[in-house]
């Protein structure tokens, strides 16, 4: 059942056309009503051809004589299971262009509110299938979902060259029903199309006829709208880009012959050679000094695609549309990790609280009961007696695995404590002693900032790139305190090279899209080895898409956003996107290594200090034993004080 939406729009619309032709004029031999007939069936005929795609139809129509009108109401009659709208363009005295533009802008509401719409142009004056033609590209009447009829009788030659010049003929989905006059045919009506992309380069082919004998008789392809965008047959299509790593990098090669190859790379421009071969499209990319440039062109529908990624944001979508959002351009923060601070702690963190705790209570607990023991073996059996000094010193002296040699245990009782004392010691000595070796050399490093709430707590300042004001003004108008906070700490303006150079020597962090930070720190902050002092936080700034900006109603698209999305799909896109980063960082280190080469030869060590860490445990892991030797330094020194003290008053 299909939907039955009739609505009947009449606009009336005062614009003047001068010297407007005299409509079906040139076929003087038959009445008008006749033609008017034939006209009519024939747009019924093309109609009935592609019944399923349209479910409305959009009249606009000269109401300067009586014709056009006709030809609506015999269509009018027809059984027809659509949406109608019509428009009257009346000639009229004191009108404007605005009002071209008033009816543009009702008839693209009625385009909204329908399906797919077929938009049937009567009209044999020239100025005024001009003033269409352009009028509608401004207004963003046609998508390439809906089609456009132009009916009209012009010489062949001027309508050729009218429809080669015009958008909206050549590029949208459009064909036109041409009244002409043979020998046989009185009334012949031809129907073409401007195909902007075929073996021989752009051109206009006829499609159909229709007499009223034979009706309409298609040549080769039944379909009277074909797909102008499945292959391009080599032909040249003009994109603007400019740099920006690693989604595109263009590359100059001076050749022998003064000439500049140009040659692209990136993950972006992997993209588009795959389209551009799925598609058979050769691309040139035309010169541009900055990014406005690069949307300017598009806008212009000079370039057809700007094939960066570009953050999808509202403000921007009035002067260009997007292709398929490809990419999650998020923006990410990155700092510096975080630093081992000397810490006395190295010496009680390789046990647990509990097992310190455990370790005390047993402390207590043994010479108590080493003593007890002592005393009763003592009266049982005549063994000798050990002084309360010397308990704490046996025990203490196991435990730091000292040597039992001044005494040795006689009754079975206390045998029994000290064998499991010594194996206790035992234990826990080598225990300790193995994780403080492995928490000395690989060190515990204090947690790093993952989420925006730890890195406001953390950094003094978050530094972030030119059009960086743009998210900050954002951030100060979010209701989230870590937002403001964030947009507190703000300081927008350095490049990319000095923010990340600051975020490594201080404690800042830099901001900027994620895959743009993973490269630069890869290409230029990697060491020799491999490893990096920076780090990228795991918690997206902002998510955003990113697509490529194209001009409006783009009639490609479909076949672009085909191709991108099984490019997504295949992964080949996450693929080029890694190994453009091993690339970079391979790149970078090779340079370093070469760098360390250098040094080497001129006898200049690096003088890295985190490189020695790998090499030797430095006073950031052993601080705890100096201080404890200090501390005890500092306490026998006050116990002989005590002591001086003591006997110079006994
Ligand atoms: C592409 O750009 C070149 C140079 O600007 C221009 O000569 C050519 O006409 C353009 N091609 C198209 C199809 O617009």
């Amino acid at each position: 059942m299909t939907l039955r939406a009739f609505l009947i729009v009449v606009f009336s619309l005062n614009y003047v056309f001068s010297n407007a032709g005299k409509t079906f004029s040139r076929f003087t031999n038959k009445t008008t009503e006749t033609l008017l007939k034939d006209g009519a069936a024939v747009i019924q005929a093309v109609l009935t051809t592609s019944p399923r795609h349209s479910n409305a139809l959009l009249f606009i129509v000269q109401e300067k004589e009586a014709e056009s009108l006709a030809v609506m109401q015999v269509l009018l009659r027809q059984e027809l299971s659509w949406g109608y709208g019509v428009f009257k363009v009346s000639r009229q005295a004191n009108s404007t262009q605005d009002d071209f533009f008033g009816l543009i802008r009702h008839a693209k509401k009625f385009r909204q509110l329908s399906w797919n719409i077929m938009v049937v142009v009567v009209s044999e004056d020239p100025k005024f299938i001009k003033a269409f033609a352009d009028h509608s590209l401004q207004g963003r009447l046609l998508v390439w979902s809906s089609r456009l009829l132009l009916v009209t009788g012009l010489p062949l030659s001027s309508l050729q060259s009218l429809l080669k010049e015009h958008w909206t003929f050549s590029m949208m989905n459009a064909i036109v029903i041409n009244a002409e006059m043979t020998l046989r045919d009185i009334s012949r009506w031809n129907i073409y199309n401007c195909l902007p992309y075929s073996t021989s380069g752009a051109v206009v082919v006829r499609i159909a006829s229709w007499t009223n004998k034979r009706g309409l008789t298609p040549f080769g392809n039944i379909n009277l709208f074909p797909e102008k965008y499945s292959n391009f047959h080599g032909a040249t299509v003009n994109i603007t880009a400019l740099t920006y790593a690693p989604y595109w990098t263009t590359i100059k090669t001076d050749n022998p012959d003064g000439t500049v190859t140009e040659t692209y790379k990136g993950t972006d421009a992997m993209l588009l050679k795959a389209i551009a071969g799925a598609l058979n499209f050769k691309v040139y990319n035309i010169p541009t000094k900055n990014w406005d440039e690069v949307a300017q062109r598009v806008t212009e529908r000079a370039s057809f695609i700007a094939p960066v990624e570009h953050f999808v944001f509202p403000q921007r979508m009035d002067r260009y549309d997007y292709s398929y959002a490809y990419e999650f351009a998020s923006m990410a923060f990155c700092a510096s990790k975080p630093k081992l601070s000397p810490k006395w702690e190295a010496l009680y963190y390789p046990l647990a609280d509990a097992v310190w705790l455990a370790v005390l209570v047993v402390l207590l607990i043994v010479p108590v009961m080493l003593f007890a023991l002592n005393r009763i073996s003592h009266s049982l059996h005549q063994a000798k007696r050990i002084r309360t000094g010397f308990v704490a010193e046996v025990i203490v002296g196991t435990l730091l695995s000292q040597p039992l040699s001044k005494w040795l245990p006689m009754t079975a009782s206390v045998r029994v404590l000290m064998t499991t004392w010594l194996v206790f010691a035992f234990i826990i000595g080598t225990v300790y002693r193995g994780n403080l070796t492995a928490s000395l050399t690989l060190p515990k490093y204090p947690p790093r900032a993952e989420t925006i709430g730890d890195l406001i707590k953390t950094v003094d300042s978050v530094i972030s790139p030119p059009y960086g004001g743009e998210f900050r003004a954002f951030f100060l108008q979010s209701d989230s305190v870590e937002f403001q906070t964030l947009a507190r700490l703000m300081d927008v303006g350095p490049t990319v090279m000095e923010g990340l150079q600051r975020a490594a020597d201080n404690n800042e962090a830099y901001l900027d899209a994620r895959r743009y930070i993973e490269l630069n720190i890869a290409q230029y902050f990697t060491r020799a080895d491999g490893s990096t002092k920076l780090y990228v936080g795991r918690e997206n700034v902002m998510p955003g898409l990113a697509a490529w900006p194209i001009p409006y109603d783009a009639p490609f698209r479909s076949q672009l956003d085909r191709l991108m999305v099984a490019v997504l799909e295949g992964g080949l896109y996450e693929k080029w996107g890694v190994d453009t980063l091993n690339e970079a960082r391979l790149e970078s280190q090779r340079r370093q290594k070469q760098l360390q080469v250098q040094q080497a030869a001129e006898e200049k060590l690096p003088t890295d200090d985190e490189e020695q860490i790998i090499r030797s445990l430095t006073i950031t892991h052993l601080q705890g034993p100096f201080l404890l030797l200090i501390l005890g330094l500092a306490m026998a020194a006050f116990s002989l004080v005590g002591e001086i003290v003591a006997q110079n008053h006994a």
